[in-house]
């Protein structure tokens, strides 16, 4: 079946059903690899898929035109996941002239050689297919160096590369179609992949009008196809303007249940003093990835581990590293934990904590078992978190 966005505009990607590891991002719905024909009076590729779905890509494309007959392969960037099967495809497509950001062509260079004519554009540089335009704009760390956008100006669609996506595997295409929380799962591909990037993303929104972009349609190149692009655009607004919410996320590992019964006193103290939303996981049993989308838009952060060794569980630090390269701002944090003779955990954590350069309060270090008098105080912390969230920054 085809899938067309406009009028000559066709989805021609690949579904990764299986995928549930995304370079560390846990990814439980799978994803898509998307890529884009435009057909005029010359035929434009936009994008490649992962290695091994080269064939799928290819047979989508067969569905409308001889694949040897495509005139310009577009790489929006070289991500492997995109750009893995492009000496594939090149050798099918044959006569294709590629068009790359100008540090894609060198990338391309780098790898491939002179084997190809590569390109390179700059923002505001065009390709005419016919009636069709299209124009790229360079989005250099959104979120590699080399990434663009291609906007198919006539019809007013943006292929977005990485930006806008979402890592879902499903048999819909398009926003309206979706029978579930697509932003959710928007914002968990943003909190996972841009949340580091919101400064760039602000400038990028504030240029919008200078870059005369006014996208009916944004086509990412993962998940589905934004054909109400407002919603994604406002999200995208708030997200990388870091807006936080009065809500907590605490995430803890235990050894024998005393750091987990901190956990659960810390959320009835917060719960208590009321107006906060809790979050509450265990790390070990929880997708790193929902964790960090409730991370995003949270106000305060609370992480605990029992001491293991004099230090923090290791599944706490993998965590606690994951989320540091995410580059979490403006958030509260506290680190709680018990011990059995020596402790280290809290001091471990909060530690990693003040490295981040987020707010960092006294954490909560108590000796297993906890006392009644370690459980008030243990409650009492929970209240005054939430005192302090709900006080503002
Ligand atoms: Fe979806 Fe940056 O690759």
């Amino acid at each position: 079946m085809k899938t067309e966005l406009k009028p000559g505009i066709y989805w021609v990607g690949a579904i990764d059903w299986d995928l549930r590891d995304f370079h560390g991002y846990i990814t439980p719905k799978g994803t898509t690899y998307n890529a884009y024909l435009i057909v005029d009076e010359k035929i434009a590729l936009v994008d490649t898929v992962k290695e091994q779905f080269k064939d799928e890509l290819l047979d989508r494309v067969s569905e409308i035109v001889d694949p040897a007959k495509i005139d310009y392969l577009i790489v929006n960037h070289l991500e492997r996941d995109h750009f893995g099967s492009f000496s594939g495809v090149m050798e099918v497509l044959k006569n294709a002239q590629v068009y790359a950001g100008e540090r894609g062509r060198n990338g391309i260079r780098d790898i491939y050689g002179d084997r190809w004519t590569i390109n390179g554009v700059k923002t505001g540089s065009t390709l005419k297919l016919g009636k069709k335009t299209l124009r790229f704009i360079e989005t250099p760390m959104l979120h590699w160096p080399d990434s663009m956008m291609t906007y198919v100006e006539e019809d007013k669609v943006l292929i977005s590369s990485d930006a806008f996506g979402q890592h879902v595997a499903s048999s819909e295409r398009f926003d309206h179609e979706a029978g579930w929380d697509l932003l959710d799962d928007a914002k968990t591909y943003y909190a996972n992949i841009l949340m580091p990037f919101g400064n760039l993303i602000q400038g990028l929104l504030a240029k919008v009008p200078e870059l005369k972009l006014a996208p009916e349609v944004i086509a990412p190149d993962h998940g589905l196809i934004w054909t109400n692009p407002g919603i994604i655009i406002d999200a995208y607004n708030r997200w990388s303007r870091l807006e936080t919410k009065p809500k907590v996320v605490i995430a803890y590992d235990t050894m024998w249940g005393s750091t987990e019964k901190m956990a659960h006193i810390l959320a009835a103290g917060l719960i208590d003093e009321g107006g906060v939303e809790v979050k509450f996981y265990n790390i070990r049993k929880s997708p790193s990835s929902e964790i960090v989308n409730e991370i995003l838009d949270s106000k305060a952060i609370l992480i605990g581990s029992s001491t293991l060794n004099n230090g923090i569980f290791p599944s706490v630090g993998g965590f606690m590293y994951y989320l540091k390269g995410l580059k979490p701002k403006h958030k509260i944090a506290v680190g709680f934990g018990s011990y059995g003779w020596m402790g280290g955990a809290v001091k471990e954590i909060t530690a990693r904590l003040k490295d981040m350069e987020l707010e960092v309060m006294e954490g909560l270090d108590l000796k297993y078992p906890l006392t009644r008098a370690q459980e008030a105080q243990c409650r009492e912390l929970g209240r005054a978190i939430a005192r302090k969230v709900k006080g503002g920054r």
